[in-house]
């Protein structure tokens, strides 16, 4: 079952207006949150970021966030999702094509779509660790807007899987790593110290890193948020990708060179023991 503008609809007769903004110019926002054993995981979080997209974007928020959390929830129950994702896309609304924002705002399309996934194939990843490849960032200015507008995005995750990699690291033109392709990075440094980029509009400022810097700050571990080059990771102890769908996975090679020892290393399995815990705590799944 998808949910689409106020109705819960078999999925394969789910639809939306041609001339709905967000399939004529990707005037649209987005949010993915993950299910595990049947509870939404950082759901609160990745609400005020859905909200904090849609004021940079001067849209409202299509229905009360109680409403909004109903709906949520009756979708993930509606498709018995024990494990998987849950997806949800607001565009600006249908109007006739037009590029400029219309004064008057048309009502924003609401689309929600869940799905099962195997939570093993990811547990088989993260003990194998995956292979990242670099790419020139060639994405907007604006990237801390979680919009649909993934064009650049798309290419370089294709680059990757062409590659036999996971993931593509965008490289800014500086030099140094803002993100992955749809993940965040971090890199353990020489000194063991935990780094990822800080965040600006060079990011989009990722759900599960948020969660992860406040859960090493209460572990005491040391997290260093600044940006780092491509030289820097190829040389790191270690590093690791953070998403909703994934917590945290590791990158065992870089444009085929070996990370560290070339295998997942134990901080960035401590990190997805933290998120894990603190995802769980978080969902009313421990005291
Ligand atoms: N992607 N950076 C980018 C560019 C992303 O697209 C994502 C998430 C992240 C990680 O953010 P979070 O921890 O909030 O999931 C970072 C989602 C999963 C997607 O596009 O499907």
């Amino acid at each position: 079952m998808a949910y689409v503008n106020g109705a819960y609809v078999p999925h394969t007769h789910a639809q939306v207006n041609i001339e709905d903004r967000g399939l004529q110019f990707a005037d649209a926002v987005y949010e993915v949150w993950s299910v595990a054993s049947g509870a939404l995981l950082d759901e609160e979080e990745h609400l005020d970021r859905l909200e904090r997209s849609l004021r940079e974007l001067a849209m409202a928020m299509p229905m009360s966030r109680g409403a909004l959390k109903f709906v949520l929830r009756e979708l993930v129950r509606r498709n018995r999702v024990d494990n998987g994702i849950l997806y949800m896309q607001v565009t600006r609304g249908t109007l006739r094509r037009d590029h400029a924002i219309p004064k008057t705002p048309p009502r924003p399309s609401v689309i929600l779509t869940a799905r099962r996934l195997d939570p093993r194939a990811i547990e088989a990843r993260r003990k194998t660790g995956v292979r990242a490849i670099s790419r020139p960032d060639e994405r907007w200015a604006r990237c801390d807007i979680k919009s649909t507008s993934l064009l650049a995005n798309i290419l370089a995750k294709t680059a990757a899987r062409d590659a036999g990699a996971f993931e593509a690291w965008l490289i800014d033109p500086d030099g140094y790593v803002t993100e992955g392709s749809s993940t965040s990075a971090w890199i353990v440094d020489a000194e063991g110290r935990l780094v990822t980029r800080s965040l600006s509009n060079a990011i989009l400022p990722g759900v599960t890193r948020r969660v992860i810097v406040a859960a090493l700050a209460e572990a005491q571990l040391p997290v260093v948020e600044r940006r780092f080059t491509l030289a820097e990771a190829l040389a790191a102890r270690e590093a690791f990708i953070t998403a909703a769908t994934l917590g945290a996975l590791p990158i065992v090679e870089i444009d085929g060179k070996p990370i560290g020892e070339g295998k997942p290393g134990p901080v960035g399995l401590r990190v997805q023991e933290l998120y894990a815990r603190a995802a769980r705590a978080a969902a009313g799944k421990e005291p």
